[in-house]
Formats: C-alpha cells, structure tokens, sequence
C-alpha cells in the first residue's frame, strides 16, 4: 500500500517503507504553498510581519524545501537522540533520515551559513502529526527570524554597546509589558559562558522590544478591521507578556503570551542563539536573536477566522473575502462566516490487537492516539472537526484493552446529510480495522 517513492515540489524521493508515514493529504498539502498566495490570510499576515523587519538588515526566505534531513531538522539544533519530536508517531518521515520539516528551525544552520545580511526571516509551511481540533492541522506556517551583530564589524568589538545603538531604533509602542523575568538565569534560563552579562542582556531586550513591536501592530490592525466592521469592542488595553522558556538551540529563551478571550495565548518561542549554531555554520564571531511563531494563530486571531481547516479551503466563500489585502493591508477586514453548518457526532470504539502490548512503551498500549487521528483524517477528509478520546479502558478478565473516540464530522461548506455522515463514519470504521488492525465493538 505504501508507494516506493514520492513526488515533492518536483523531486523525487525513494521510500524507506518502515519509516513512510505521510499520508495522501499530507503529502498534497506541500505543492499548496499558502503564505506566497496572494490575498491568502495566511500569505497576508506574513506580509505584514516581514513590514516589520525589512531588508536590507533582514533577508527574506520563502522559498525552502519542505523535504529536509534529521540532521536540518534535529541534530544540528542540538536536539538529543532520544528527543520525543523524532518519534514516528509525532513526524512525517520519508526515510530514516529523510522528514518533512516540522519547524522552520531546520533552516537555521544553512541560513546562518549563507546570509549575507545582518538579519533574516524564513516562511513556510511545517508538517506535524498531533491531535485534530479546530486549532490544529497536520501542515501549517510558521514564520522564523534571526538578527545577529560581528564582532569583528561592531566599533570597537563592543557587541552590547552595538546593540544598545540599535534597540534605540526601535520606535517605542507605548504598551506595558509584563516581564517579571531577570535577563538570565543560572538554572532556569542560563547565559551562554561565550557572552558576557551585558551582551546577552542587550541581546535580549533587542529581541523583546522587536517581537513586541510587531505584535502590538498586529493586535491594533485586529481592532481597526473590528471598528471597520462596527463592532462595538470592550476597551480593553493589550496585555501581553514574557515568560521563561526552553530550547535546545537558544539560551536564554522566553516565549510571548498574549491575553485573549480570557486566556494567555502562546504567540511565539525565542532567545539568544546558541554559539554552537554559529560556530557549525562557518560564522564564529556572529551573535544574536531567534524567533519562531505559527502564522495561523496569529492570523486566526487577526481575521478572526474560527477554524484552522478554513485555510485549505478553496471555497470563493472563503477566499473573496481577503481579495485585494496583499496590495493594501489596512484594507484588511474580518472573515465573516457562511453560516454554520450542523455538527455530527460519532462515536467509535474497538478492541486493540491483542499483539500490543501495554508495556510496549505507548503511552496508549500499542496504539498511540495520533495514529487513530491520522486515520481519521485521511479515510474522511477534512470533513473532520475534532477527534477526542473519550474512553479507555482494560477489560477486567481478559485484559483486552478498549478505546473509544468521538468524532465531530462538519463540513465548512454545506450540510451533511445524515446518510453522507453515515457513509463517512462507516469508512473510518473500515479504515480502523485496514491500518491499525483493531476489532470494532
Ligand atoms: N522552532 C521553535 C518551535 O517550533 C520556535 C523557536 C524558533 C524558538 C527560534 C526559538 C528560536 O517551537
């Protein structure tokens, strides 16, 4: 069933059939390329982040190969070996050492390499098997950004006082932030032994007053395409703030939270670059700053739109409404939706193959709940709402163990039919029994 070699972006790559695991909707999704369509919300919100950091001092990148090795992805980051992300249940592989991207970190190293400028950003669209919600699909965008300063370029090889120039620069948006954190810490959020305290420190508030600047500017154009919209909107200021963060391939790190919708809303992971991604790269005596954000996310919250499945939608419905926005952002208005179709909910549930077992290691006993949420997916389309694990259990004589899911079918674009409905949810049964070799209850 799986195929010997597949085809992306016009290249041709041999299978390892052990490690393939991109299903068909996955593997089309590549030749989609949404953040360079034009009047696309998600091209559109990429447009007005790169307005903040413009060239020449940041390089633009949006043109990378999907198709990347372990080593861009994982290894040249300094993720361990045993990293949970490298797992077959969590990555789309082609072969062993061959993977669709599952952050556009993978283009770190080589960018570092080959950047001519001081800064860059780098769009594009990420592959990770997770669970199926309205916030979550298996391809989306995420947005990278870096800016380093040479010692060897920099008066004086005085980095910080560099820096300290430079964040001057940096038109002040007029919003406090709460930032309780101390700009390293010893345990929690070490400073790198190659920088001095007050490098890391000019460093990092550089990046805070650039990513907040940028953020501050997205949340007003929300609020002006709402006023467009005569909305009538609660007064209330934008909270935004920092908190500790870990990753491999930065230290210190924070992550950006905003406040919406009565929550804080993770926006975007960054810190200053670890030596070691400069030093591989060919570039030893640059430093600096990385950031990483999900471009849905921020464009859910910008155009208001309330499903992440609507992005793929070919539907003129959906995209009429962005039409013209490249051209003039402050144009943009919020998605207004064709109205909701009903939900329909199924449940499934079924024996695991009496061959897994609960000590294997799978926090599921054999099965692990992404591998039911891709098969799903591809037997049913994106016809699916939200996958849930609604029941568990280990049958008290035999041991057998039991899952039971519901499923949400709802098309973004018609009614389904109580027969369609049964017809889509029969498929998934079969295809249940076909790939994971469960028995259904
Ligand atoms: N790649 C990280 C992620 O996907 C985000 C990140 C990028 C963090 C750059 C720090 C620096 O979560």
């Amino acid at each position: 069933r799986k195929p010997y070699s597949v085809e992306i972006r016009g290249q041709t790559y041999k299978t390892n059939l052990e490690w393939f695991n991109v299903p068909r909707n996955v593997l089309e999704a590549t030749s989609r390329r949404l953040h360079l369509q034009r009047d696309h919300p998600i091209c559109i919100t990429r447009q007005i982040i790169e307005s903040h950091f413009p060239p020449p001092t940041y390089r633009h990148y949006n043109e990378y190969n999907p198709v990347v090795s372990t080593v861009q992805n994982f290894d040249s980051l300094g993720f361990p070996p045993n990293h949970p992300g490298r797992a077959l249940t969590d990555t789309y592989y082609i072969d062993d050492k061959t993977l669709l991207r599952t952050h556009t970190s993978a283009h770190q190293a080589e960018t570092f390499r080959a950047n001519g400028s001081d800064g860059y950003l780098i769009s594009a669209d990420v592959y990770r098997r997770d669970e199926i919600d309205r916030s979550h699909y298996p391809v989306f965008h995420q947005m990278e950004g870096a800016r380093s300063w040479d010692r060897t370029k920099v008066p004086g090889g005085d980095v910080a006082a560099a820096v300290t120039r430079d964040i001057e620069a940096i038109p002040s948006h007029g919003i406090t932030v709460e930032d309780p954190n101390p700009p390293f810490h010893a345990e929690r959020n070490p400073l790198q032994p190659c920088h001095s305290a007050a490098e890391a420190e000019a460093i990092g508030i550089h990046l805070k007053r650039s990513l907040e600047k940028m953020v501050v500017d997205v949340f007003s154009r929300t609020k002006a395409a709402a006023l467009r919209d005569g909305a009538t909107l609660p007064d209330e200021p934008l909270r935004m703030r920092w908190v500790e963060a870990y990753f491999p391939f930065t230290s210190p790190s924070w992550e950006l939270e905003v406040y919406y919708a009565g929550d804080w809303l993770e926006v975007l992971g960054c810190g200053v670059v670890q030596q070691s991604l400069y030093n591989n790269a060919g570039v030893p005596s640059q430093l600096g700053w990385a950031f990483g954000l999900g471009i849905e996310r921020i464009a859910m919250l910008l155009f208001k739109i309330p499903d992440i499945r609507l992005f793929w939608s070919r539907d003129e419905r959906f995209l009429s409404q962005f039409a013209g926005v490249s051209d003039s952002p402050d144009a943009l208005r919020r998605f207004v939706p064709f109205s909701k179709y009903p939900p329909c909910p199924k449940d499934v549930s079924f024996w695991l193959p009496t061959s897994s077992s609960p000590a294997g290691g799978n926090p599921k006993g054999g099965i692990h709940v992404n591998d039911v949420m891709e098969v799903v997916r591809s037997a049913a389309g994106d016809v699916v709402e939200d996958v849930r694990l609604v029941d568990e259990f280990a049958h008290p004589k035999t041991g057998r163990r039991s899952m039971s899911f519901r499923i949400v079918y709802r098309s973004l674009e018609r009614t389904l039919t109580s027969p369609q409905a049964n017809k889509l949810h029969e498929r998934v049964r079969q295809a249940l029994v076909a790939n994971l070799d469960v028995e259904l209850r």
